[in-house]
């Protein structure tokens, strides 16, 4: 039995309803200062704290945005930071309707005494960040616990013990009234099959369900980010309906219906990839328990990054290029993508 009172509950409902609509999906801007230096720099542009404001501004302003795209997940520095108009970048999201939600993990660390595995950092101190998160204007967070795939990684010891820790945030999430969304991402990177990242994808979610019950996190008031089942980076490509079909099996193998909305990470898959994957999945998905979207990142922000290029004259192009991945996506949500709306 949880137990939240009643106006915590009501505040959590309200932000489920605001962030899961037909059609909308979450843009994951919440890169961490390392990995946006990473992004950046393959645009040859320095990461400083102006120029990842600069590319945020630009994200959360895109004229239209709104339609297609209900929540953004910020960094803690984007919380504070402003538009080139001086707004707070989450009361520039809200005005287009978009929620602000904020990454509250610290990242990956290895698991210790179990060689491969990987644990994510940051329950200590949590509920006091949050009570300033929510402040900051933050409605909702993110936890993404990471893991790798090898001959005998992850132990069933390291899957359990990555549970626990989503488990727990998303128990102190619910209490502080933020809207946990709960992302166990069983990487892509390898030589596996398509059966093995299935394999290894349903112990995790499977765990993850099982501790989630342990710790009374209502499962209505959540958010799943999970992995589309995929073969390896280094194995041969699937066809879309292939990705969905191992992916939709997995997840009804695990993913109660009471959970409202599920909304796959891109984990590295191109942009229009992970577009088409989408729609199959919509498509073999319609008549699913739950909400079929994305919280993408890089397939969201890659284009418009390239096209941004740091320069403020390129934001125009930048903007337009995030809105057609933005609406394409959003056409995918609806099973009604097909490759050549690229060219359009
Ligand atoms: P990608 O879609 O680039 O995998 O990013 C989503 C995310 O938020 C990872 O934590």
């Amino acid at each position: 039995m949880n137990s939240m009172d009643k106006e915590t509950m009501d505040t959590l409902q309200a932000t489920i309803r605001d962030m899961v609509q037909t059609g909308r999906g979450i843009l994951a801007a919440d890169e961490s200062n390392p990995t946006m230096a990473k992004r950046l720099k393959a645009i040859g542009v320095e990461s400083t704290a102006e120029t990842r404001r600069a590319w945020r501004s630009l994200l959360v302003t895109t004229p239209g945005l709104g339609e297609y795209i209900s929540a953004i997940i910020l960094f803690e520095e984007t919380l504070q930071q402003t538009t080139d108009a001086g707004t707070p970048l989450p009361e520039a999201a809200w005005a287009q309707g978009i929620v602000p939600g904020i990454k509250v993990d610290r990242g990956k660390i290895p698991l210790a005494l179990s060689p491969g595995d990987l644990i994510t950092q940051g329950l200590d101190g949590l509920a006091e960040r949050i009570q300033t998160y929510r402040s900051q204007g933050a409605r909702f967070a993110k936890w993404r616990e990471v893991y790798a795939i090898e001959q005998h990684v992850p132990s069933q010891h390291g899957i359990e013990a990555n549970a626990e820790m989503l488990a727990r945030y998303a128990a102190v999430c619910q209490a502080e009234g933020l809207v946990p969304i709960v992302e166990p991402e069983v990487l892509m990177d390898g030589d596996h099959d398509i059966d093995r990242h299935a394999e290894v994808t349903e112990a995790v979610q499977h765990a993850v369900f099982h501790a989630l019950h342990r710790h009374g996190v209502a499962l209505e008031l959540m958010i799943l980010k999970p992995n589309m089942v995929l073969p390896g980076k280094d194995c041969r490509r699937a066809a879309p309906e292939e990705v969905a079909n191992a992916t939709l099996r997995v997840l009804r193998r695990t993913v109660p219906a009471a959970v409202p909305s599920i909304n796959f990470l891109s984990g590295g898959q191109d942009a229009e990839e992970a577009t088409a994957n989408l729609n199959a999945i919509a498509q073999l998905g319609s008549g699913s328990p739950w909400h079929l979207s994305i919280s993408y990142g890089r397939a969201l922000q890659q284009p418009g990054l390239h096209a941004w290029l740091g320069k403020a004259e390129n934001t125009g192009a930048a903007q337009q290029a995030l809105l057609k991945r933005a609406r394409l996506n959003h056409l995918a949500m609806l099973g009604k993508y097909e490759a050549s709306l690229e060219n359009d």
